[in-house]
């Protein structure tokens, strides 16, 4: 493995490109053979249901470089699953696990070289990609579907270490309805939130606070991040069905368990918010961020939180970052290892 000549500490979390990605096409009912491309573009139909329908879904992993120097990536086989619950619920062909695994594990291999060094605090971005790519014109599923997976190096999330974050909560938009596809990772999902979550960075916080979109009572997500709080000895996340079911945070509730916390996943009300000693957000890019305050856009009522980490929350990212990079015992099996990389 050539490991390329990259600034890693000052790497951005954003796109970069990378030597190959692999495609699968889905024709006449079923899934050829994987190819792989050196191109980072995508020849398309006109009429594809995903360019017209949104008839798209995606995930996002990360492959890791271990102190040991191997390279591990996190619960792969819940991404696989979550793409297939997304499919079934946009009608897109389904992808098996062995489709899955071997696309993503294929195109980390190609891009070895790019796998940030340990200690850098950067991270191999895994992208799998699921598109309608058939022609209609009537809003019709797909009869062709294309499956990718491109990787991109991205730096670490916190540049200046793991510091507290002020969200904004949101009562004019919505980015899902309560029977619509909010607990999939279909792109409508995101463009929907897009004005909100703009919108909120430009009056300076990192991200948006959505409450459930029926009564805007209770807590919904965190941009694209589920929400947590800590009360006491107890690790509270919200139960909704309009939320993505994050693995970081199911991975965040055994931590908590195996380290002695209760866990609570139920709905929870916005006045119950100053009543909890820590918040976050919580998912795979940053593992956990914090949050330092939260500001209702609409009322201006604000909540704090401390301007440091809390003890658990800390507590609770180090202990998943270390199961990650091979420097805590992976006691659940949750890593795959990639051998000869
Ligand atoms: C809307 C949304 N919620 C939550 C998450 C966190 O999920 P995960 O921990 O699986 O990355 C993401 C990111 O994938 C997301 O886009």
């Amino acid at each position: 493995m050539n490991q390329k000549n990259i600034d890693w500490a000052n790497l951005p979390f954003s796109y970069s490109k990378t030597d190959y990605n692999v495609r699968t096409y889905f024709r006449d009912g079923k899934w050829g053979a994987m190819e792989i491309s050196s191109s980072e573009y995508v020849p398309m139909h006109i009429a594809a249901t995903s360019l017209h329908y949104g008839q798209e879904a995606f995930e996002g992993l990360k492959a890791y470089r271990g102190k040991d120097g191997k390279v591990r990536i996190f619960r792969w086989q819940e991404n696989a699953k979550r793409m297939r619950r997304s499919a079934y619920g946009i009608m897109l062909a389904e992808v098996t696990d062995e489709i899955f695994y071997h696309s993503i594990v294929k195109a980390i291999e190609l891009n070895a070289g790019y796998i940030p060094p340990y200690g850098t605090g950067a991270t191999l971005y895994v992208r799998p990609l699921l598109v309608g790519s058939g022609a209609r014109v009537g809003v019709k599923p797909a009869d062709e579907y294309m499956f990718m997976v491109f990787v991109t190096p991205v730096g670490a999330y916190f540049k200046e270490g793991f510091k507290p974050v002020a969200v904004q909560v949101v009562r004019d938009i919505d980015r899902a309805a309560p029977l619509g596809t909010g607990k999939f990772k279909v792109g409508g999902n995101y463009a929907a939130g897009m004005r909100a979550s703009e919108r909120a960075h430009d009056e300076g916080f990192a991200s948006v606070l959505f409450l459930d979109a029926l009564e805007k009572r209770y807590i919904d997500e965190a941009g694209p991040a589920n929400f947590f709080g800590i009360k006491g000895n107890t690790y509270i996340t919200p139960q909704s069905d309009s939320i993505l079911p994050s693995i970081t945070n199911m991975s965040l509730e055994q931590i908590a368990k195996d380290l002695g916390l209760k866990v609570e996943r139920r709905r929870v009300l916005f006045e119950e918010l100053p009543t909890f000693e820590e918040v976050g957000a919580c998912g795979t890019a940053a593992i956990i961020s914090p949050i330092k305050k939260i500001v209702d856009k609409s009322t201006g009522e604000t909540i704090t939180y401390g301007e440091e980490a809390g003890p658990v929350s800390t507590k609770l990212y180090h202990q998943l970052r270390g199961i990650q990079e091979g420097t805590v015992e992976d006691i659940h099996g949750w890593n795959t290892i990639i051998e000869g990389i």
